[in-house]
């Protein structure tokens, strides 16, 4: 499951070994004793101290000096660090080893410095690759050492540690998202996901075509439906085993030993071409290989539950098809029958992703989880309402809600709250069937959680809109160029986090 090449080492010394050392430097105040040049030399080489400016400066003798810029001093939280990494790691991607003081750096709690600068080092080396043959794009950097002090080793380490396999889930995920579609169909990602299950021991789940038919997913069938790639459902099992022997053991306590069930829900669209409303031939649709982005965030989160501890039960499902027009596509007009029996009728088979996370919410509310989160490249709406630096989020429940923004925050992939306004839901009405899959065009993104809501029986739910964010156009701090794993940190941090009411 490994996918970055980085070794991350702790130390209280810089390594002889290393062939470049990267110095924080903050905007103002005295400057580190390993910065040989003054404010006004730095200044005239254009460095500054500001976050994601970095100075390679020649030494006599040893490999290179970098200053990295961390901003005005105090300010230089766990963001700023991220972010002050990834530019350390742009700036030293020709050089094999480095080490760096970012890790001891900044304010607040050591150890989530020094998760925030690994996540920062990582995300902005890998890139994926595979289908270069000549010039090959991530970094030559192969090992960091993070300097810390005797009093902060411990912090640094164990929070190093973190990064490490958040930032290996998040690759794992933009790796996916960024294969092409006949790289990556449905039964493959299954098989992909089946493979990560037996390395960190959890319970996978897979369900095919006469399954899903079996069960009633008339989402899922009716979105395959022109396709010759059948579809696959994922269903992704995380129990904290330490609440296991718990249960059996305190008898009358057992109710309140049970761990908070959170189920997770990831649209899961190998590619999106329309169906018969076929998408214009533009070539940027390209992208739409990685509308499974929601489901490659939730398979990443999945893989690092136990690693991290996760104290939370936590179970996903990913909703995996393509959307293909043919003779045997569903058309405009058809009735589909949802798994919790809803039917909907079709107004735009470009509209898609809430059919087949309808299945999936409706079989995660058959299970009375404690909430229910979905994540979706749903809505262009989404994207041109709030932009590429942030997703959507709406719910039925504001305090879980807020526990979806509280992840957010604390990871720095942004997010923003719509109102899931009920006045609305006459717009998704149908004069044959109980609902119609596409509002008009007015609050898309709206009606489209509106139309999810009709799912989740009641239950603690919210829905992210990543349709902005799940791409970038280019490298920016701890992003890469293609598809971003946006949510995958997010999602971490709310099942590691997240509390019943
Ligand atoms: N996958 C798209 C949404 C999308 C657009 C994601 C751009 C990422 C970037 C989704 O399936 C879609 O096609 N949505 C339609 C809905 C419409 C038909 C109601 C859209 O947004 O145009
Ligand atoms: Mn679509
Ligand atoms: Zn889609």
């Amino acid at each position: 499951m490994k996918t970055s090449t980085l070794v991350i080492n702790v130390a209280s010394s810089a390594p002889a070994t290393a062939e470049a050392i990267g110095i924080a430097v903050a905007g103002d105040g005295a400057l580190p004793k390993e910065i040989i040049l003054t404010r006004t030399q730095l200044g005239a080489l254009g460095f500054e101290g500001k976050v994601g400016q970095t100075l390679v400066i020649p030494m006599v003798g040893t490999k290179y000096t970098i200053a990295v810029g961390i901003g005005e001093v105090g300010k230089a939280d766990a963001d700023v660090m991220r972010n002050a990494a990834a530019a350390l790691a742009r700036a030293s991607s020709k050089i094999g080893s480095l080490t760096t003081t970012l890790a001891n750096a900044g304010r607040g709690d050591r150890s989530e410095i020094a998760q925030a600068v690994v996540e920062g080092l990582m995300l902005a080396t890998h890139r994926y690759d595979a289908l270069k043959t000549k010039v090959k794009l991530s970094a030559k950097l192969s090992t960091v050492t993070l300097v810390a002090t005797s009093s902060t080793t411990a912090a640094v380490t164990s929070g190093a540690k973190r990064g490490v396999i958040i930032a290996d889930a998040v690759l794992m995920a933009r790796d996916l998202a960024n294969m092409p579609p006949a790289y990556l169909t449905a039964k493959m990602i299954a098989e992909h996901a089946q493979k990560i299950g037996i390395e960190v021991g959890l319970r996978v789940e897979i369900f095919t075509k006469d399954q899903l038919l079996a069960m009633g997913c008339g989402g899922m069938i009716g979105v395959n439906r022109g396709s010759v790639n059948p579809p696959r459902m994922v269903k992704i099992s995380y129990h904290p085993s330490a609440f296991r022997g718990a249960k059996k053991s305190v008898g009358k306590k057992s109710k309140s030993a049970k761990p908070p069930h959170l189920i997770m829900v990831g649209k899961g669209v190998m590619y999106d071409s329309g169906g018969i409303s076929l998408k214009p031939s533009d070539p940027s649709h390209a992208m739409m290989k990685a509308d499974m982005s929601g489901a490659a965030a939730v398979l990443a989160t999945m893989s690092t539950l136990k690693a991290l501890g996760c104290k939370n039960q936590v179970t996903a499902y990913l909703m995996c098809t393509d959307n293909l027009p043919s003779g045997s596509a569903m058309a405009m007009g058809d009735v589909l029958t949802m798994r919790n029996g809803k039917t909907v009728e079709i107004h735009n088979t470009d509209a898609e992703g809430r059919l087949v996370l309808a299945d999936g919410l409706s079989l995660a509310a058959e299970q009375k989880p404690d909430a229910i989160v979905d994540i979706a490249t749903l809505t262009g709406a989404c994207a041109r309402a709030l932009g590429p630096s942030m997703s959507g989020v709406m719910g039925n429940n504001q305090r879980f809600v807020d526990q979806v923004v509280s992840a957010s925050k604390a990871t720095d992939e942004q997010t923003w709250q719509l109102p899931l306004e009920r006045q609305y839901r006459k717009l998704i009405d149908s004069y044959i069937a109980d609902m119609k899959n596409v509002g008009g065009p007015d609050a898309g993104a709206i009606t489209a959680a509106l139309f999810l809501e009709e799912f989740v029986s009641g239950i603690p739910w919210a829905h992210l809109d990543i349709a902005g964010p799940m791409w970038a156009d280019a490298d920016a701090g701890w992003l890469q160029r293609g598809a971003t794993a946006y949510g995958t940190r997010l999602l971490v941090n709310l099942a590691e986090n997240f509390k019943k009411r």
